[in-house]
C-alpha cells in the first residue's frame, strides 16, 4: 500500500509483517515466552475508560510539553531499540531525521547500528536533544568512556536499562540464525549467532549491577540518571531514595519477563502512591510499552506520566517506508491527540489530570 494508505500506528505494523525481511521481523516484533506480556502492554489501555468534561473552548489546543527540561511538540519520544540495519539500510539515523523534523526526543540505544557520533551529528544538524540509553558492560571503564562521551557531545538525560541482566527468551528471534547488519558490539561479547539476535549483541551487560552502583553513576555523569524497566511503586521509591531523577516504568515492551505487568498499570499504581507520601515533583516518571493512539498518551499522561516511549510502531514505519514512514507515524499521532484532547475537553497537556479517566477496571485482569 502507499504511505497515505497508512492511517494508524497498527497499519504500519500489517505493511511490515508482510514486507519486512524474516530475520528483521523476527527481531523486532518478538517478545519473551508465550509474549503474554507484549498483549497486555497494548490491551491494558483498552481497561482505561475517558470521563470527558463538556463546554470547554477546545478551538486551541497545544500539544507541547517539557520532557527533563527539554520544550517537546507532542509529549512521546523515540525509545531505543537495537539494531536498526535489520529493517533499513541506513539504520536509526533515520529515527534521528524524523525525530528532528517533528521536535521529539530520540533516546539513542547503546547498541545501535549507527555509530554514536553519526547520530548525534545527524540530530545536531537539526538542533534536537538526544538521551542515551545504557546497558552497563562488566567492564566499568568501557561503561565510563560511553557515559562521559556521551555528555560531551551533549546528551540530555541517562537511561541505564535495569529490566535486562539477561536477554529473555524471544523465540521467534532466536529461531532465525542471527547476521549482524553492523552494531556497536562491545568487548567481552562472545557472539553465539545461534540464539538469536538479541543474545548474540548483548553477552557484555553486566547482571551483577545493583543500587550500589548508582552513586558511581551520580560521580561520573552530570547527566540526569534514569532507570529504565521499572516495575513496581517500591522501586520508584527507592529510586527517589538514589537521588535519580527518573524512572520509565516499562517491561522491555514485552522482551523480558514474560507476565510483567504493563507501564500503565504500574503508573496507575505509583502516581497515587508519590502523591500520597509528596514525592511527585521529587521524580519524573516517564512510561513505555504498546502506546499505538493518541489516547493512549492522553491516558498515560491523565495518570501523572511526563512521556511516554515508542519502539515498535517507529521501527516499522522506517523499516517500510523510511524517514516519511516515521514522520507520518508521528504526524497520526499528533492528529489522534489533538482530536481526543478537544473531545476530553482539555487545551493543554498540563491540564489533563486523573478525574478524566475511569480506572476502575485496570486492575481486573
Ligand atoms: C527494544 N527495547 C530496548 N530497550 C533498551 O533499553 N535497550 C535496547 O537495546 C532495546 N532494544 C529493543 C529492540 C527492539 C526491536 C524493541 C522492540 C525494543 C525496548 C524499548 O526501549 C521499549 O521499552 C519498548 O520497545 C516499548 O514497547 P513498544 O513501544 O515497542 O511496544
Amino acid at each position: 500500500p502507499l504511505l497515505s494508505e497508512c492511517f494508524n500506528l497498527h497499519d504500519f505494523e500489517a505493511v511490515a509483517r508482510r514486507t519486512m525481511k524474516k530475520t528483521a521481523w523476527g527481531y523486532y516484533s518478538s517478545a519473551a515466552d508465550d509474549e503474554i506480556t507484549m498483549r497486555e502492554n497494548h490491551s491494558a489501555y483498552h481497561r482505561i475508560w475517558f470521563r470527558p468534561q463538556i463546554l470547554v473552548d477546545v478551538h486551541h489546543i497545544d500539544l507541547s510539553t517539557t520532557m527533563l527540561g527539554t520544550k517537546v511538540s507532542a509529549p512521546f519520544y523515540v525509545t531505543a531499540t537495537a539494531l536498526g540495519k535489520l529493517g533499513h539500510p541506513e539504520g536509526e539515523v533515520v529515527l534521528t531525521r524524523a525525530a528532528a523534523t517533528h521536535n521529539v526526543i530520540q533516546m539513542i540505544p547503546t547498541l545501535a547500528s549507527c555509530s554514536f557520533d553519526e547520530l548525534v551529528d545527524a540530530a545536531q544538524q537539526g538542533d534536537q536533544v538526544q538521551w542515551l540509553q545504557l546497558y552497563v558492560n562488566k567492564d566499568r571503564a568501557i561503561t565510563q568512556r560511553i557515559v562521559q562521551n556521551a555528555e560531551r557531545r551533549g546528551c540530555k538525560g541517562l537511561f541505564i536499562t535495569v529490566d535486562a541482566p539477561q536477554l529473555g527468551r524471544r523465540e521467534k528471534d532466536m529461531r532465525l540464525k542471527f547476521v549482524d547488519p553492523g552494531s556497536n558490539v562491545q568487548k567481552g561479547t562472545k557472539t553465539d549467532t545461534s540464539q538469536g539476535a538479541a543474545r548474540a549483541i548483548s553477552t557484555f551487560i553486566d547482571p551483577s549491577l545493583s543500587w550500589a552502583d548508582i552513586p558511581w553513576f551520580k560521580s561520573i555523569t552530570k547527566m540526569p540518571i534514569i532507570l529504565k524497566g521499572v516495575q513496581r511503586v517500591e522501586d520508584v521509591l527507592k529510586a527517589v531514595d538514589a537521588g535519580v531523577q527518573g524512572v520509565v516504568l516499562s517491561n522491555h515492551g514485552g522482551r523480558q519477563l514474560d507476565f510483567a505487568r504493563s507501564g500503565i498499570e504500574i503508573l496507575a499504581e505509583t502516581m497515587p502512591v508519590l502523591r500520597e507520601q509528596g514525592l511527585d515533583d521529587k521524580i519524573d516518571v516517564f512510561v513505555d510499552g504498546g502506546v499505538r493512539r493518541g489516547t493512549d498518551i492522553l491516558k498515560a499522561m491523565c495518570l501523572g506520566a511526563k512521556g511516554v516511549g515508542i519502539g515498535r510502531p517507529f521501527l516499522y514505519a522506517m523499516s517500510t517506508y523510511g524517514q516519511a514512514g516515521v514522520e507520518r507515524a508521528m504526524q497520526l499521532l499528533k492528529d489522534e491527540m489533538e482530536m481526543d484532547m478537544r473531545l476530553i475537553g482539555c487545551n493543554r497537556i498540563e491540564d489533563l489530570h486523573p478525574g478524566l479517566l475511569d480506572t476502575r477496571g485496570l486492575f481486573v485482569h
